[in-house]
């Protein structure tokens, strides 16, 4: 057991080192990487985008990942009592909790708009089955409709208020109903039992996209790079993506690690989920794009491509109402283990500082995302005007949902993570960090380079960029 303080009473645990890999990889594979990534690097110009994001996941997520849960399972509480108990540990002063704080609310405020896109999934779910029965097995979907009839299928959700905030709270209620069960037997249980059936459904779709659709345009495109096209923005929107989609920077994976035992080789364990969320990224846009490029769409549509463009491809595809079906369905599946871990931090920080029960807590905070992913929801339609950070150049035009996702992506994820460097890499006590990193020699060495050093001025350096260049 961990070092006995007041904070691990009664604290919880997963069942087994599988169940916590489960569970991060879980948290880290969602719409960051099937809708996200390849809306990115679209919008990015594709191949120098991609080679610098995964140039972002190993020098820097990695490096801050294994900070992020060595925190945690040092501190065996939610996120900012970790950081101060491993802060206490070492000497340091208490204030250092305010990256946990600061985590937690970033998490609660990407949850907010997360379970908006959730319900978008949702939707096109309900579109398939639909079509499902209209077509039959065998047929592409969506038969006899004109493109842009396909394509309006989105922005007529947009323009329904009413539907996107039912479908955004029904999102949102299936994702307090499994945190609301615990650690073990919610969160744990999703994940150990949707997170392979959705590698099963990838595993399918990709290869499917590469035998029917165009793979090679695909790969060119993806793998290219371009290196005139590499400019601060771009940067910043690969290390945004990086964070995003390893759930970094926002105390998810502090919380996670503080569940996990003694015995679990952190070091080892965080390699593993990077690798995967980064092999899940990278196949995903090879196969999404291969499928696009078949039907002779566009790679730089951003947000609509998951939603409008691949839909449309589906159509020239044999048995494209059930391939349609099935992507969605695993789409939710690897959102729904995502938004669990954005509600678990904020819940177990309101939990163990509140004293409350786990029921309290988790219906607290999701009365909190209900109301912030209304106004998400009315930002496509009824608020689509408003513009809540008009004061801030980089955010002018973001409406209430595009604020929230380039305010955490881009401000609070770098910048939690920056700090997270300083605290493990020079403030904490290094013998701590040691005995709990799981590295050994070079590795360790290499790592704690990497955070003391690399990622911090990195990060710094593109931030600086990203905002004023
Ligand atoms: N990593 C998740 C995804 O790619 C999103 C997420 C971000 C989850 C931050 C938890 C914390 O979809």
């Amino acid at each position: 057991a961990a070092a006995g303080s007041g904070a691990t009473a009664g604290h919880e645990n997963w069942s087994s080192r599988s169940a916590f890999i489960l569970a991060a990889v879980g948290s880290a594979v969602g719409l960051g990487n099937m809708w996200r990534f390849p809306a990115e690097a679209g919008e990015n110009g594709g191949g120098a985008f991609v080679l610098f994001y995964v140039f972002c996941v190993l020098l820097i997520g990695l490096p801050v990942l294994l900070s992020e849960v060595l925190i945690g399972r040092h501190g065996q509480a939610s996120a900012p009592d970790s950081v101060q108990k491993v802060a206490q540990d070492s000497g340091a002063s208490k204030g250092w909790s305010v990256i946990g704080s600061l985590g937690v609310f970033a998490a609660f405020l990407i949850l907010s708009f997360y379970c908006v896109v959730g319900g978008w999934v949702v939707y096109y779910i309900g579109v398939f089955l639909g079509d499902l029965f209209q077509t039959g097995l065998t047929g592409g979907a969506f038969e006899g409709r004109a493109a842009e009839d396909i394509e309006s299928l989105l922005p007529g959700l947009f323009g329904n208020g009413m539907l996107m905030i039912g479908l955004n709270m029904g999102f949102l209620a299936a994702t307090i109903f499994f945190v609301a069960r615990g650690v073990s037997s919610g969160i744990e249980w999703v994940a150990v039992y949707l997170m392979p059936l959705f590698f099963l459904l990838f595993l399918g779709i990709t290869v499917y996209g590469a035998f029917t659709g165009n793979f090679s345009e695909a790969v060119t495109y993806l793998f290219t790079f371009d290196f005139s096209k590499l400019t601060g923005e771009v940067m910043l929107a690969a290390v945004g993506q990086a964070f995003f989609s390893l759930s970094l920077g926002v105390a998810g994976m502090i919380t996670y690690g503080s569940y996990a035992s003694r015995n679990t080789n952190l070091g080892a364990t965080s390699g593993i989920i990077a690798g995967a969320d980064t092999a899940v990224a990278l196949l995903a846009g090879l196969a999404i794009f291969p499928i696009v490029f078949a039907a002779g769409l566009s790679a730089s549509v951003g947000p609509g491509l998951m939603f409008q463009s691949l839909p449309i491809a589906f159509q020239a595809m044999p048995f494209g109402s059930l391939i349609g079906l099935a992507f969605f369905i695993m789409v939710f599946f690897a959102a729904l283990t995502s938004s669990v871990s954005l509600l678990e931090a904020p819940v177990a920080f309101v939990k163990d500082r509140f004293k409350m029960s786990r029921m309290t807590a988790t219906i607290i905070v999701g009365l909190g995302a209900a109301v912030l992913g209304v106004l998400s929801s009315l930002s496509f339609n009824d608020m689509a005007d408003f513009r809540p950070l008009a004061f801030i150049p980089l955010f002018a035009e973001a409406n209430f949902f595009d604020a929230l996702d380039g305010v955490t992506a881009k401000l609070f994820m770098p910048i939690g993570a920056i700090l997270t460097c300083i605290f493990v890499g020079w403030v904490a006590d290094a013998k701590l960090i040691d005995d709990e990193n799981g590295l050994d020699g070079v590795l360790h060495q290499t790592w704690r380079a990497l955070v003391r050093y690399v990622c911090p001025i990195i990060l710094a350096v593109i931030l600086f960029f990203g905002i004023f260049g």
